[in-house]
């Protein structure tokens, strides 16, 4: 959450820094801010978007080639342009931007005012620029020193950035909690620093990501990296894999709606090369490595929030089908706080888009002290949690800008297939004859969905034309759809401010069924597979209470067709493998839906991808 970028170097700072927003606004966009140093420091700031800044800034000076910015989304403080970053010291001599929490701000901030100091914002940042403007007064060190005394008195999370009128050869950052890249360019003396590396990839390909409790310090072109306990660190400088046009719209109206469309190849690539289906063998690293573990394990606990808990309810049917292990799946906001019963013997699996989300960063670190083995499934490379795990698999779905989750939870699920097998196959509980049919299975998935995102994209327009002003939906499904249910409920919700709940089909009974009538539309998640029989009865009771029914139905299916309003059919395949088909078309409806409806999908109102606050 907040998004933030800085440049130093030969250039102009402005133009990084405003596409660079651009590029992280998916963090949040509350409000944007700039602030340039060239002699003096200018904050250009506003409530509202980047490109409001953008319209306010353009036609002031904004040369300069040391630069900060930021992109926020508003934790202490309305969102309104005093709270928007950049903030200033006492003095106005020091620029800050940061994303993050400083937990004992208002501890801080009394004692500063007690001083003499007067705040303008009600953000816990600004308490942290009069603080550093302090310790280098009192104190008399350079800004650097200032910073890491500032650090040492600081309790919570952090990824900051400063600059200072005085010190114009230097920028300061550090991290703890929150992510910082340092992009490092072919050109001497110029680094690009982001909250990840989209803002960075088109400028350079080296990079370092920074760790918790590390400063880095640029001063006179140079780089330095030391802990803000004063240790000396030498940076691990990696490549960038990420193409440029991953990060853009390529077309399509909308960020999600180029993703929903990339799943074909977003399936694939998360299931490249990870399996043989000829020798029925893994391609896992972390399953090669871990098989003795895997052997002896005798619980399972994934951890997840949002989206990737939902992949996560999918894993635990996965992983007790094939590999016979209890499996409990956790909001890692939930667990966390609990005091939960975790032994060595675990694996703890954390399930992550962003690899970012500070909830499950936080249960995973604690899973990890009392002994357990920690696995991450996740999608940004180099994030926090593949940083801090034993072990992993990436989901390899590529850069996901709609804040809506669509690719990474049709990869995640693929991936969490893999695992499943793999722990199967570890642990001898799947016979030879199933492995190679579900590999088979899993091979055609990719042209499945292809060939399911053209057969169902008009009907999806169709059936989003007439529900769209529907106050409220509900979303039914058993065994593997249920998790289905829920994803494709919280999809509606959280792009077309629809009120949407998804429920286990035969839960319909014991209450939401007193809210069917004809007003109320029903998705039914309803393949051919497991269940049918069932839910055709729980389709019945809909109808008969005059609900409207929406089904997803396997192709060829006649029964639920003839008792449904409206009906999507996806391609057949295994039932394990349903939830990545049958999520596709509900991605869609949302889709269509929130574009009727005029929301902004890609930004939906109150939200951000990447969310770095508990
Ligand atoms: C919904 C959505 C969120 C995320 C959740 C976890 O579309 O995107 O619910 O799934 O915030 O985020 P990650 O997966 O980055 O940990």
């Amino acid at each position: 959450m907040c998004g933030i970028v800085a440049y130093y170097g030969p250039n102009q700072a402005y133009d990084f820094l405003i596409k660079g927003l651009q590029r992280l606004e998916y963090r949040g966009y509350d409000s944007a801010g700039v602030a340039l140093l060239n002699g003096d420091l200018r904050v250009y700031k506003n409530a509202g978007k980047v490109s409001e800044l953008e319209a306010i800034a353009d036609n002031q000076n904004v040369t300069g080639t040391r630069g900060i910015g930021h992109t926020r989304w508003a934790t202490h403080g309305e969102p309104n342009s005093i709270n928007a970053h950049p903030h200033l010291s006492q003095s106005g001599d020091i620029a800050l931007i940061h994303n993050g929490i400083i937990e004992n701000y208002d501890t801080l901030k009394k004692v500063l005012i007690s001083r003499g100091h007067e705040f303008k914002s009600d953000t816990d940042t600004e308490v942290l620029t009069h603080l550093i403007e302090e310790i280098k007064e009192e104190e008399q060190v350079d800004l650097l020193e200032a910073v890491r005394l500032a650090l040492n008195e600081v309790i919570g999370a952090y990824a900051i950035v400063i600059l200072s009128k005085n010190d114009p050869n230097t920028l300061i950052a550090a991290r703890k909690g929150s992510p910082l890249v340092v992009g490092i360019s072919e050109n001497e003396g110029e680094f690009f620093l982001a909250s990840d590396a989209t803002p960075i990839v088109e400028y350079t390909k080296k990079v370092t990501y920074l760790d918790d409790n590390e400063i880095v310090s640029i001063h006179d072109g140079e780089m330095t990296l030391k802990t803000i306990d004063n240790v000396i660190k030498s940076p691990f400088i990696q490549e960038l894999e990420i193409s440029l046009d991953a990060l853009e719209k390529g077309g399509y109206e909308h960020f999600m709606l180029k993703e929903i469309f990339e799943q074909p190849k977003s399936i694939y690539d998360s299931m490249r090369g990870r399996f043989d289906p000829v020798n029925l063998t893994f391609a896992m690293r972390s399953l090669v490595e871990y098989s003795g573990k895997i052997r002896n394990l005798d619980r399972i606990i994934i951890i997840a929030c949002g989206t990737s808990w939902h992949a996560g309810l999918v894993g635990e049917y996965l992983i007790e089908e094939f590999g016979r292990i209890p499996v409990e799946v956790e909001y890692a906001s939930e667990f966390r706080y609990r005091n939960p019963i975790i032994t060595e013997d675990d694996l703890v699996i954390a399930i992550s888009q962003s690899g970012e989300t500070a909830d499950t960063l936080a249960a995973l670190e604690m899973a990890k002290e009392k002994g357990a083995t920690i696995y991450g499934i996740c999608n940004v490379v180099g994030s926090s949690i593949p940083r801090i795990t034993h072990a992993g698999a990436y989901t390899h779905a590529g850069p996901e800008i709609g804040v809506a989750s669509t690719k990474a939870f049709t990869a995640q699920v693929t991936v969490l297939t893999l695992l499943a097998l793999g722990i199967a196959d570890i642990r001898g509980k799947i016979s030879k004859k199933r492995l190679r049919e579900m590999f088979a299975e899993l091979d055609t998935i990719p042209h499945k969905v292809e060939l399911l995102l053209e057969s169902c994209n008009e009907k999806c327009k169709e059936i989003a034309a007439i529900y769209q002003d529907a106050p409220n939906c509900l979303y039914l499904g058993r065994g593997y759809n249920f998790p289905v249910a829920l994803e494709g409920a919280l999809k509606l919700k959280e792009i077309s401010y629809i009120h949407a709940e998804g429920y286990p089909a035969a839960e319909m009974k014991h209450g939401p069924i007193a809210l069917i009538d004809e007003e109320m539309p029903v998705i039914v998640i309803a393949p051919k597979r497991n269940y049918y029989e069932k839910l055709l009865s729980n389709v019945q009771e809909v109808k008969a209470r005059k609900g409207k029914i929406i089904a997803i139905v396997t192709e060829g299916d006649e029964k639920v067709k003839e008792i449904a309003d409206h009906y999507i059919e996806i391609p057949d395949t295994e039932d394990c493998l349903t939830p990545i088909l049958a999520t596709i078309p509900l991605q869609l409806l949302s889709y269509y839906i929130a574009v009727n409806r005029g929301c902004n999908v890609d930004q939906p109102r109150n939200l951000a991808k990447s969310v770095t606050v508990e």
